[in-house]
């Protein structure tokens, strides 16, 4: 089991791309990371003993979770987090009034699981441009900064 665990909902691409410009980040910074489709894996079973949470996911409806993360999300809420780090991100696009707002979700869930936040969360509009690369990769490195 890695100490850093990255958990992704993307049904276009998107949030995947998000996550996997944190996770070439957090590599290139010497971090034992993994990265994980929700819909394969279970909180339990990467939380549970990684030093470092961080979810990414996008936004449907209006302002609703992605259907396919909703176990993962219900499953977390039963986990203590104490001591851990976390990070959320995702994106969504500013054309809807709830902007990124499950990953708002996700911000508020780790919170109330007693993980610490280690970064502010990041929300990207649409594909993630070079200026959201540099935004994702400043918070990958303060991410890594906080368990190092
Ligand atoms: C039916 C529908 C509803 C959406 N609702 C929201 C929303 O409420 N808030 C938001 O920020 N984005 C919303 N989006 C935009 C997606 O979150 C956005 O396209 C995102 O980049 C998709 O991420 P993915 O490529 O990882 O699947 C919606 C998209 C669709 C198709």
């Amino acid at each position: 089991m890695a100490n850093a665990e990255i958990v992704y909902c993307s049904m276009t691409g998107n949030t995947q791309a998000c996550a996997e410009i944190v996770y070439e980040k957090l590599k290139d910074l010497g971090v034992d990371v993994d990265i994980h489709d929700c819909t394969t894996v279970d909180p339990e079973d990467v939380f549970e003993d990684a030093e470092l949470c961080i979810v990414g996911t996008y936004t449907y409806g209006e302002g609703d979770m992605p259907d396919e993360i909703i176990d993962f999300y219900e499953d977390m809420q039963e986990m203590d987090l104490t001591g851990k780090i976390f990070g959320a991100f995702g994106s969504g696009d500013t054309f809807y009034e709830e902007f990124c707002r499950n990953v708002e979700d996700f911000d508020r869930a780790f919170e109330a699981c007693g993980a610490t936040r280690g970064a502010d969360l990041v929300k990207v509009d649409l594909y993630p441009e070079e200026a959201d690369k540099a935004h994702l990769e400043a918070f990958a490195a303060e991410l890594a900064s906080k368990i190092q």
